[in-house]
């Protein structure tokens, strides 16, 4: 049985002022009218093979998880509460070891809440493909062709074929987060995907590579799992075993390092909404080319993302920009320079 694992912990720092620390991108309705958490448990709903979703989410997000979950119609398996963020490497340890309490056997399907795919039947497809490889062992990534020397991805290059899975490959390389001038060869190179960051594994494979590799995290998960408690639907981590574990990405930690590990190419429309022009990208756009969204005015205005959530916003002969209102903050940042909204919450926190 495969049982997705939606993992909603993240900041979203980069879609800042409307991603907040209470509030982040995956909680709100970035693309749809439903939020990004919404979105991801929907897509794997109804698929035969699947079993409810388990969503690992921070405490302080437990009931608008929760919520979220009820008004999209779906009862979750459960709700992981982490006491603190430790990055996704402890997170998926700690959901390996909650499934495999409950089916020793359990495939897990780790989905970040975060994520548009357009394709969801190419999506269930590769999922199918995926799995004719991990009963022996393998960890299966989903790799999209790449189309920009991006250094916020990690990058596969594919070996040679599995035999016995159709269009599966095994990993002969993993690089996550290469520098510009890396991710350029790689681009070039032609043989390299883009990691998706989502991973079909069995949980007991996941958990003895991560053992191999990062015993501190895998120990510290464990230890979280068996002294954690129900608390009405959540299941709530044991804080000190969990502050105790490392911080570091299932990247690193694993899929780096593993020798097991498979990539299934996946031509599913996918994108990561890390940044506002991301988001401008996948959203359906007017004649000149702008996303507009709550009370807004354009006046000889292109290729430019305007959001409104309080206020009126009028835009007037400008293009290329991004100017998101929110009650006590704005962002007014060209389209090619958002990545450095990051910057913009660095110095506030630096401020607090
Ligand atoms: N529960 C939980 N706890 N979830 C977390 C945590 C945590 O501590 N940290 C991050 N997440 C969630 C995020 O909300 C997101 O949905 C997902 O895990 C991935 O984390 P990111 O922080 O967004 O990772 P990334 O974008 O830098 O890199 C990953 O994704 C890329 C594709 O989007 C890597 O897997 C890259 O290799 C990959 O290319
Ligand atoms: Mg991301």
């Amino acid at each position: 049985k495969i049982y997705p694992v939606i993992l909603s912990g993240g900041a979203g720092t980069r879609l800042w002022p409307l991603s907040r620390a209470v509030l982040p991108k995956q909680l709100l309705p970035l693309v749809t009218d439903r939020t990004m958490l919404q979105e991801t448990a929907l897509r794997v709903k109804d698929w035969p093979e699947l079993m409810a979703p388990l969503v690992v989410c921070g405490n302080d997000h437990r009931f608008m998880v929760a919520e979220q979950m009820r008004e999209a119609g779906i009862t979750p398996l459960g709700i992981l509460l982490e006491p603190a963020g430790r990055n996704t490497a402890p997170a998926v340890a700690a959901a390996a070891n909650y499934l495999k309490a409950i089916d020793p056997q359990a495939v897990m399907l780790v989905l970040p809440a975060d994520h548009v795919i357009k394709d969801a039947k190419a999506f269930a497809t590769a999922v199918s493909r995926a799995a004719n490889t991990v009963r022996d062992g393998a960890l299966a990534t989903f790799g999209i062709v790449p189309t920009a020397p991006e250094t916020g991805y990690g990058y596969i290059r594919r070996g040679a074929s599995v035999s016995g899975a159709d269009d599966c490959y095994k990993v002969e390389r993993f690089v996550e987060k290469p520098d510009r001038e890396t991710a350029e060869g790689f681009v070039a190179d032609g043989d390299y995907y883009w990691n998706s960051g989502m991973f079909l594994f069995r949980a007991e494979t996941y958990l003895a590579e991560l053992g191999q590799f990062r015993p501190e995290i895998a120990s510290a998960a464990e230890a979280a799992v068996r002294l954690g408690y129900r608390d009405l639907d959540f299941c709530r981590l044991d804080e000190a075993a969990f502050a105790g574990s490392p911080s570091d990405s299932i990247d690193y930690a694993v899929m780096e390092r593993t020798a097991h590990a498979v990539v299934v190419p996946a031509d599913i429309g996918w994108s990561d909404v890390g940044s506002w022009s991301a988001l401008w990208e996948v959203q359906q756009r007017d004649a000149d080319g702008n996303v507009q969204r709550g009370d807004v005015y354009l006046d000889g205005v292109s290729n430019s993302l305007v959001r409104a959530e309080s206020r009126i916003v009028a835009v007037v002969g400008v293009s290329d920009l991004v100017v998101v209102e929110t009650p006590d903050a704005v962002l007014v940042a060209h389209k090619d320079q958002v990545q450095r909204v990051k910057q913009v919450v660095d110095h506030l926190k630096s401020k607090e």
